[in-house]
């Protein structure tokens, strides 16, 4: 492909209950785009590494208590302070392997009771994923595996709800993939799914923003 440096990278977005599968799937992913030359990057919301990413990460870790919208919000803000450097990275053709993003945004505040389009709103111009990858495991499945870190949302009861909401999210941008099956099978298929996308962007498919 001689256009390469030309052709924008792909939004591609990972999204699931809590011990999922995501984050090995996601450095599955990029280890398999790198061999085969594409420029990728691994990206995750939280991002706990800027200041309001440290507020979100000492709530989660119970050291802090906010209020649901607060948090909310800063969860919403923690991408917002992304959001030039994604667009950026994009337009210079790098594919980005995001694990967790708005969905998780809204399907967690959601299930704590906030209504789903308050919700929603800070979320509007943020960019929108080429695709999201849903991995779907029933939340007594994933309580399984080798238990909970023990943060804030790490339970089996408030999993359940976050599961519901996940469910009011799906659209034509959503593959669901059976997170219970052997790993090797659920990467496997993951690749395929992603490599489609990554295809398609560099083909010139345009970036859109969320829910405008
Ligand atoms: P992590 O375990 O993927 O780092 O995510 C930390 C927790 O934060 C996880 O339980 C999901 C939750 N979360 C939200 O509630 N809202 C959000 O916007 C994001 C990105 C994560």
């Amino acid at each position: 492909n001689g256009h390469k440096s030309d052709s924008r990278g792909a939004l591609i977005v990972l999204e699931g209950l809590d011990r999922s599968g995501k984050t090995s799937q996601s450095s599955r992913l990029i280890s398999y785009l790198e061999g085969l030359g594409h420029s990728v990057e691994s990206w995750r919301f939280p991002d706990r590494n800027t200041g309001v990413g440290q507020m979100i990460s000492s709530y989660l870790t119970n050291k802090s208590q906010l209020d649901d919208h607060a948090i909310h919000l800063l969860f919403s803000a923690n991408r917002w302070e992304k959001r030039s450097l994604m667009e950026a990275k994009l337009g210079s053709g790098t594919t980005l392997i995001v694990d967790r993003y708005s969905f998780s945004g809204v399907a967690f505040s959601s299930a704590k009771g906030l209504d789903i389009e308050w919700c929603k709103a800070p979320e509007r111009g943020l960019l929108a994923p080429d695709m999201v990858l849903y991995l779907d495991i029933p939340p007594e499945k994933a309580a399984e595996r080798g238990g909970y870190g023990g943060e804030r949302y790490e339970q089996l009861e408030f999993q359940r709800k976050v599961a519901h909401s996940y469910q009011l999210l799906h659209d034509a941008s959503w593959k669901s993939i059976d997170a219970t099956l052997p790993m090797e099978d659920v990467e496997k298929q993951l690749k395929e799914i992603v490599l489609d996308c990554v295809t398609t962007c560099q083909k010139g498919k345009a970036l859109s923003n969320l829910w405008s």
